[in-house]
This record gives structure tokens, C-alpha cells and sequence, in this order.
């Protein structure tokens, strides 16, 4: 019996399919016990005791291999190690989930640069241009597929060199429904728990259009980018019994929260903001595509609402905060550069103001909070949760179904990243 389950431990190690494990145990051990709480695999200490960690893992499909994309992909194997502080992870242990959890099964993309390639080849293609800090990204078996274009290109796309701009292919399928249909297909053979979206700013159509691929094939839905999926198709992915985060990511240490927290500060401390803008510029394909103030109409209402949402409205004119990108400047890069200046009165009607310069590389500073993101969105697949997540949504995007303060949103994300036996042990032990 002994050498059974010795046997068994060592073609576990060849194996990274927990449900071939679980067949190979033997019938009387019930499925229930062979895991534990956080889901590792136990062999039961009645019999020849060893604890196997099954390799978990989060199936995970990008639309839209840009830079975002990149720094995510490349931030996944520059923390291989699994006991590495990441910068920026609400946790390392998020629900039972480590970064090393995420898995890149599929990804989609329109540019003939990108499709055909394995996504840690398309990562690098133009006319993605952040920063490289991990070149060295394994074949990761996930060729990047041909996506459908409704609205995701700009019209103006064409006016600029082709190292600065998409270059998309013709569409691959003849309408909507035959593409959903290939898409949901792929999406389903791949066997993927989570989906990120990360299509070009302004992308309405396209946006809904992977949305509803999500819904049909059963995925969670991660929307990183300013189109209002969670409050357009919140009720639709609740009624199907799956999860949706959003919208639109909040960067680790971007202009929004800078803007948010400086704002609150004004509050707290009793002194009202007047007038505030928020410029930026930039050299990647945002800014680029931004230049279509049509396309930009989302994102300014989510960055606006953002900030809006830490004030006492009551007094402010709306008309007084302006947010938004001035200008594209290729030189920069993947470099954002945000000119902030807020302005008030102090005790008596005197005039105050201050102002920051932020410089941040653009894409890198968000890819920590989607690693969040898609692990909060597996943690909600798992335990059944659907609709809007707002627990996870508030303190990551900026623009939540709801609004909170961002230390209240973000004890609502720890306490939700708690995996659940530890949930339980500080239940039964009452406070912390
Ligand atoms: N950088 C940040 O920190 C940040 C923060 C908040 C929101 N966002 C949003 O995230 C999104 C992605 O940003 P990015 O910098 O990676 O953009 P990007 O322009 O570098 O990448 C977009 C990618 O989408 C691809 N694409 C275009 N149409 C497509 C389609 N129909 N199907 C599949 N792929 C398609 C393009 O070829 C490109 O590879 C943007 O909407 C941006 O506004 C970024």
C-alpha cells in the first residue's frame, strides 16, 4: 500500500492535472476529502502521509496584447520566484491564489504584427514600446488569435507611421456572429476561468461584443479599459452566474490616485477645492488613439467621476475640475507625464494652490493591480459569486458600480483576498 501512494506522489510530479490526480486515488476517499480548505490536494493521514500541492491555476485570456498587456505578461515571469514581494499585490496570498497561479491559455489581437505569434513573442512587437524588464519569457503555448474589429481602431489610426500605430489585418470572419461564435469556441476548448480585456481606449462595440463572447462561453470578465461594461452588462453577467470586474484599472501609483487622495486630504482637512485640473501627455498608442476626443469621451467621465467621487459636491462646479490627456507625444514612450494642479481657499478667503508632476511609466504601473484583478476574479468564480464584484472593483478600478474611500475600498479587497479558512478561523475566534 506503502509504495502505492509513493507511487502515486511520483506521477504527480510529472502531472500538473489536478483531475488526473484525483482519478488515481483510490475510489473510498471521497473528491471532498481529497482537498483542503485552500484547495491543495491531501492524501489522507490514515494512510502513508505526505501533503502534495497541486498546481493551481488561473486560465487566463488577454484581448488586446498592447503594453498593458506586455508589462502584465512580462511582470508574471520577472516574480517567478513564488515567494517574491511584489510590489503593489494587495497580498501574495490572494484567496488561495499566488501570481505564479496566472496561466496565459489564449489571447486575441488584430495586429498582423502580434497574430500568429506566441503572446511571449507578440508582447514585444511593435508598436508596443514600454519598457522591457523581463526579455526572457518562456514559449508560452498561447498563440495569439485573430479577434474581431468593430470600433477598436481609430479612424485616424492611418495618418501615423506604422512603428507608432496599429496595423490591423483584414477581418478574418464576416460578421459578428460568426466571429462570437469562433471566439466563445476558443475560449471554451482552452478551458479559460478569467478574461482581460484590453482593448484601445474608445472601443464601445468591442468592448460589449468580448463581453458577450465571456457570457456565452462562461469566463470571468476583467475590463481594464473605460467603456462601462460592469454597469451596462452587470445584470446579464449576474443572471448568468458569473463574475465581472471593473471598469477601467486604477493604477498602482497613477494620476487618479494621487488626484483622489489629494482631494480627500482638501476635505478632511476643511479646505474645499475651488479648481483642479489634471493634464497628461504621453507616447504610446493611449495617447495616440486618445487624440480622437470622441474615443475619449469614457475615459474622461471615468477619470472626472473618480476624482468627484472623494468631494463633498455640494459646492464644487463640476466645471471647475477639467481631466483628461492634452497632448501625444511620441518621444515619451510608454512615459506618462501628468501636470496636476489643485487650487483653494484658506481660513479667511485666502488663496492656496498646489501642484505635482507626476512622470510614470504608464503600463507597468498598472499591471500589479490587474494581477489582483484576475486573481479576485478567479476567488469570485470559485466561490460562486457573479454580477459585479464590487468588494474587489472598488479599491482597483476607477470605476466601480460603487464608490468608496480608497481605505475603506481597500480593507473591502483584503478581507475578500482572506482565503477561506482563514476567513473561518477569524470568524470563530471573533476579533482580530
Ligand atoms: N496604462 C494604464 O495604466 C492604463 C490604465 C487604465 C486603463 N488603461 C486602458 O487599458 C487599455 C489598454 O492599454 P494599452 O496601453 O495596453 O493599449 P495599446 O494601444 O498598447 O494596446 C491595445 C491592443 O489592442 C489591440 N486591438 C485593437 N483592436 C482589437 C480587437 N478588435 N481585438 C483584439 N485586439 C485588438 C491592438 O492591436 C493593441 O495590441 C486602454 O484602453 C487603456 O486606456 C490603461
Amino acid at each position: 500500500m506503502a509504495n502505492r501512494y509513493q507511487f502515486l506522489i511520483e506521477v504527480y510530479q510529472f502531472s500538473q492535472d489536478m483531475k488526473f490526480l484525483m482519478f488515481l486515488l483510490p475510489l473510498p476517499i471521497s473528491i471532498k476529502d481529497r482537498f483542503n480548505a485552500e484547495g491543495r490536494c491531501v492524501i489522507p493521514t490514515s494512510i502513508p502521509t505526505k501533503e502534495v500541492i497541486i498546481q493551481k491555476e488561473i486560465r487566463t485570456t488577454i484581448i488586446g496584447i498592447g503594453n498593458c498587456a506586455s508589462s502584465l505578461v512580462q511582470g508574471r515571469f520577472y516574480y517567478k520566484d513564488p515567494d517574491a514581494d511584489i510590489p503593489g499585490l494587495i497580498t501574495k496570498n490572494f484567496g488561495g491564489y499566488q501570481a505564479h497561479h496566472i496561466q496565459f491559455v489564449a489571447a486575441f489581437d488584430v495586429d498582423e504584427r502580434k497574430v500568429g505569434w506566441d503572446l511571449s513573442k507578440a508582447i514585444f512587437a511593435k508598436p508596443n514600446c514600454t519598457t522591457i524588464f523581463q526579455k526572457d519569457i518562456p514559449f508560452l503555448d498561447c498563440p495569439s488569435e485573430m479577434g474581431y474589429v468593430i470600433d477598436s481602431i481609430p479612424l485616424h489610426n492611418d495618418q501615423y507611421p506604422e512603428s507608432l500605430r496599429f496595423k490591423p489585418k483584414e477581418n478574418k470572419y464576416s460578421n459578428k456572429t460568426q466571429a462570437k461564435r469562433a471566439i466563445v469556441r476558443g475560449l471554451q476548448e482552452k478551458g479559460v476561468d478569467v478574461v482581460v480585456n484590453y482593448l484601445p481606449v474608445g472601443s464601445e462595440e468591442n468592448a460589449l461584443f468580448y463581453a458577450e463572447c465571456c457570457l456565452e462561453a462562461g469566463c470571468a470578465f476583467v475590463n481594464a479599459i473605460p467603456v462601462f461594461v460592469s454597469k451596462i452588462y452587470g445584470d446579464r453577467f449576474k443572471r448568468a452566474g458569473l463574475p465581472i470586474l471593473g471598469d477601467d484599472i486604477k493604477s498602482q501609483v497613477g494620476a487618479t490616485i494621487i488626484h483622489r487622495v489629494l482631494t480627500k486630504l482638501f476635505e478632511d482637512r476643511g479646505q474645499p477645492i475651488k479648481r483642479s485640473y489634471q493634464l497628461n501627455v504621453g507616447g504610446n498608442t493611449d495617447f495616440l488613439n486618445m487624440l480622437d476626443r470622441v474615443r475619449l469621451r469614457s475615459k474622461k467621465i471615468s477619470k472626472t467621476q473618480s476624482v468627484l467621487s472623494q468631494m463633498n459636491c455640494g459646492e464644487f462646479d463640476p466645471q471647475n475640475l477639467c481631466i483628461g490627456p492634452s497632448d501625444y507625444v511620441p518621444w515619451l514612450k510608454d512615459n506618462k507625464i501628468c501636470f496636476l494642479r489643485i487650487e483653494a481657499e484658506q481660513f479667511g478667503g485666502v488663496p492656496m494652490n498646489v501642484e505635482v508632476r507626476l512622470s510614470v511609466e504608464d503600463s507597468p504601473n498598472s499591471a500589479g493591480v490587474i494581477m489582483d484583478a484576475v486573481r479576485a476574479a478567479k476567488v469570485a468564480l470559485d466561490r460562486g459569486l457573479s454580477g459585479p464584484i464590487i468588494e474587489a472593483s472598488a479599491y482597483l478600478f476607477k470605476s466601480p458600480v460603487q464608490q468608496f474611500e480608497d481605505t475603506v475600498a481597500r480593507e473591502m479587497l483584503r478581507r475578500f483576498a482572506e482565503p477561506l479558512a482563514q476567513k473561518s478561523r477569524v470568524q470563530a475566534g471573533g476579533m482580530r
